[in-house]
C-alpha cells in the first residue's frame, strides 16, 4: 500500500502554523514530507486548521494539471445537499436495489467507497454504512469528511451512520468476514470500464481518482467473486448501462436509468 503512495509525487502542505502538527502526522501516515513549495509535486494535500472546529480540512490538489483541480470531500457542500433531498426519494434507484426502500436501517459495506457520494445517499435513507476505500489518501479524506459532517447540526445523525475504514483492500476484508460482521447488503462500484482505460473525459473528481489509481489493478470481477461467496445476502454492482455485469454473471435483477444499471445479486 504504502509503496503504491511512494511512486505518487505527494507532498502535505500545512496552511498556518495551527496545522503543522497534523500535517507532520498526515505525512508519518502516508509516508511522504511536508513541505512549503507544493508547486515541485504532482500532488498537494493541504492541511487547513477551521478556526470554527477542531477538525482540520484536507484538501487534495492536482497540480500537474492547467489550472490544477481540487479536490474537497465536503457532505455540506450544495452538491450534497441537493443529493441528500433527491436521494431521500424511496424511487432513488440507487435505494430501490439495496433495497432501504422495503427496509430501512440495513447494514451495508461499501465495499468501493471513492468519494463516499453512493454512501451519503444511502446514509440519508437510514443505511448505516461501512465505507471501505483502499487508497490511503482518499480514506483519510472520507474519514476527515465525516468528522467534519458530525459536528454539523443537519447532518450529525446521518454521519453518525457512516464509518470509515482504514485504507484497506476490500477484498481482504470480505474474505475474512464472519458473523460478528455481519452486513445485509454489499454495494460497489468498481471504476467503470472506459474511464480505467483512460478513453473518456472524465469528470474532474474522476480525473483525480485516475490519478491516484494508476498503480492500482482493476479488482472488479474479483471485488464481486469475493463478494458472491461471503454470506452476505444482497450484493448490489453499480455499471454503466451498455456494460457486460461482471464476471459475465447474470443478475437475478436490474435496475436501470439511461446512463447507469444497478445488478441485483440475491444469495440464498
Ligand atoms: C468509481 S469509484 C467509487 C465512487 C463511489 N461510489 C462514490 O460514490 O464516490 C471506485 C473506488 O473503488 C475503490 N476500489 C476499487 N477496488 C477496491 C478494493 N479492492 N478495495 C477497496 N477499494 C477499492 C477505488 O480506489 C476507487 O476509489
Amino acid at each position: 500500500m504504502t509503496k503504491k503512495i511512494q511512486q505518487l509525487s505527494l507532498v502535505v502542505v500545512a496552511s498556518n502554523k495551527e496545522s503543522q502538527q497534523q500535517a507532520n502526522t498526515i505525512a508519518e501516515q502516508l509516508a511522504c514530507t511536508v513541505s512549503d513549495k507544493p508547486g515541485l509535486h504532482d500532488l498537494a494535500l493541504t492541511v487547513q486548521s477551521n478556526p470554527l472546529s477542531k477538525i482540520i480540512d484536507l484538501e487534495l490538489t492536482l497540480q500537474k494539471l492547467n489550472p490544477p483541480l481540487k479536490l474537497l470531500l465536503d457532505f455540506n457542500s450544495k452538491r450534497s445537499h441537493y443529493r441528500k433531498q433527491s436521494g431521500g426519494g424511496k424511487q432513488q434507484h440507487i435505494v430501490r436495489a439495496t433495497g432501504l426502500h422495503k427496509n430501512p436501517g440495513l447494514r451495508i459495506l461499501d465495499a468501493t467507497a471513492g468519494l463516499g457520494s453512493d454512501s451519503f445517499v444511502l446514509a440519508c435513507n437510514s443505511a448505516i454504512i461501512t465505507l471501505v476505500e483502499q487508497h490511503p489518501i482518499l480514506s483519510l479524506m472520507l474519514d476527515n469528511a465525516v468528522a467534519r459532517a458530525q459536528q454539523i447540526n443537519e447532518l450529525a445523525d446521518i454521519a453518525s451512520r457512516m464509518q470509515v475504514c482504514s485504507a484497506i483492500d476490500s477484498i481482504d476484508l470480505i474474505h475474512s468476514l464472519n458473523k460478528q460482521h455481519h452486513y445485509d447488503v454489499i454495494y460497489l462500484d468498481p471504476m467503470y470500464p472506459s474511464i480505467h482505460k483512460k478513453q473518456a473525459k472524465a469528470k474532474k473528481s474522476m480525473q483525480i481518482i485516475q490519478y491516484l489509481l494508476q498503480y492500482y489493478d482493476d479488482q472488479a470481477d474479483q471485488l464481486l467473486s469475493a463478494a458472491l461467496s461471503c454470506g452476505v445476502k444482497r450484493i448490489v454492482v453499480k455499471r454503466p448501462t451498455a456494460a457486460k455485469p461482471l464476471i459475465n454473471k447474470s443478475p437475478q435483477s436490474s435496475i436501470e436509468s439511461s446512463k447507469t444499471r444497478y445488478d441485483i445479486y440475491i444469495q440464498h
